[in-house]
C-alpha cells in the first residue's frame, strides 16, 4: 500500500508557482475571495487560501458577506471585481446560503476570472475537453494526484461515488476525456444507485466523494484499488481539543490494506484543491496580460 502524500505534492506545485510568480515582473497575480457568512468550514478554507496565495507571492483579498446579504449587494460585489483590472481570479466560497441561487452566482463571475471553474461556460469547455476553460480545483487536484503517484487510468474502471457540480460530474467528465490522466471507463453512483457495494467492488479507481464519514468500507473494495478520498467529515471526537476531528469517506483503517494508493484524510486531496486554486490564478494572470 502506498500513502498518497498530498500534502507533499502540493508542496512541490507550490514550489514551481513561487518560482514562476517570483520571475513576473512589479505587477502580481490577484485573487478575490468572497465569503458570505460564518460557517466554521468555509472560514478555515479560506484563510487557509489566502497563506497559501501569500506564500507564492499572490495577492489576494477578502470580501465578507453577511448571511442574510442579498442577491442584488452580492452581484454589485461581483461585477465590481469583475470590472477592476488588478484582479485576476474571483472565488465565492461554497456553500452559499439557502436564498442565494449557486448557478447564477457562479455565471456572474466572468469566465476569463473563474478560477473555480464553476461557470456554465468553463463547464462546457470541459465537457467539450477545449482545455483552454478553468477546471473546478478539487477535480483538478484529483488528476494531478492520480498522475503524479502513476496511478494507470487508461481502460480502467473508475468509479466515482457521489455527482456534485463541485467535484463527483468534473471527475467523471476527466476520467472519462480522451487524454491523461484519462481513457477510463467510469461509472457515478449516487443515493439512487442500487446494489453500490457490487459496483465499488468493481473499481480499479475509486474516487469517493458523497460527503458521508467513513461511508465506504473494507468490504466495498476489492484488493489492489487506488483509492481517492475526497470527503472532509466532522465527527465529535472529546479527546480533541476542538471537540473534533476530520474523517474521510472511507473507512482508511479497514480499506487502506487492500488499496494499492490511497489518500489519507487529512492531507490527500484538500491541499491540492488549495494548490490547484494557486495554479488556475496564475493561469488567468497570464491570460489577462496577453489579451
Ligand atoms: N467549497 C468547497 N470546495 C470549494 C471550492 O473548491 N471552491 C469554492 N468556491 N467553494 C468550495
Amino acid at each position: 500500500m502506498k500513502l498518497i502524500d498530498g500534502n507533499a505534492i502540493a508542496e512541490s506545485i507550490i514550489a514551481e508557482l513561487t518560482a514562476e510568480v517570483s520571475q513576473l515582473s512589479v505587477k502580481k497575480p490577484v485573487v478575490a475571495f468572497i465569503r458570505i457568512g460564518e460557517d466554521p468550514a468555509s472560514v478555515s478554507y479560506v484563510r487557509k487560501k489566502e497563506k497559501t496565495a501569500e506564500r507564492i507571492g499572490i495577492g489576494s483579498r477578502l470580501y465578507l458577506l453577511a448571511e442574510d446579504v442579498n442577491k442584488e449587494e452580492l452581484f454589485a460585489q461581483i461585477d465590481a471585481l469583475n470590472n477592476d483590472p488588478d484582479v485576476n481570479g474571483i472565488l465565492i466560497q461554497a456553500p452559499l446560503p439557502k436564498h442565494i441561487d449557486e448557478t447564477e452566482t457562479f455565471n456572474r463571475v466572468l469566465p476569463s476570472k473563474d478560477v473555480d471553474g464553476f461557470n456554465t461556460l468553463n463547464i462546457g469547455k470541459l465537457c467539450q475537453e477545449d482545455h483552454q476553460g478553468f477546471v473546478a480545483c478539487t477535480p483538478a487536484g484529483i488528476v494531478e494526484l492520480i498522475e503524479r503517484s502513476g496511478i494507470e487510468t487508461v481502460g480502467k474502471h473508475v468509479v466515482v461515488l457521489g455527482r456534485s457540480q463541485i467535484v463527483g460530474k468534473p471527475a467523471a467528465l476527466l476520467m472519462m476525456r480522451k487524454a491523461l490522466p484519462g481513457n477510463a471507463t467510469v461509472t457515478v453512483c449516487h443515493s439512487h444507485t442500487k446494489d453500490l457495494p457490487s459496483i465499488t467492488r468493481q473499481a480499479d479507481v475509486l474516487i469517493a466523494a458523497i460527503g458521508r464519514a467513513n461511508f465506504v468500507t473494507g468490504d466495498m473494495v476489492k484488493e489492489g484499488v487506488a483509492v481517492i478520498d475526497v470527503g472532509i467529515n466532522r465527527v465529535e471526537d472529546s479527546a480533541k481539543k476542538r471537540g473534533y476531528r476530520l474523517v474521510g469517506d472511507v473507512e482508511f483503517e479497514a480499506v487502506a490494506p487492500k488499496s494499492s494508493h490511497i489518500t489519507p484524510v487529512p492531507g490527500g486531496v484538500g491541499p491540492m484543491t488549495v494548490a490547484m486554486l494557486m495554479r488556475n490564478t496564475l493561469r488567468a494572470f497570464k491570460a489577462a496580460k496577453v489579451t
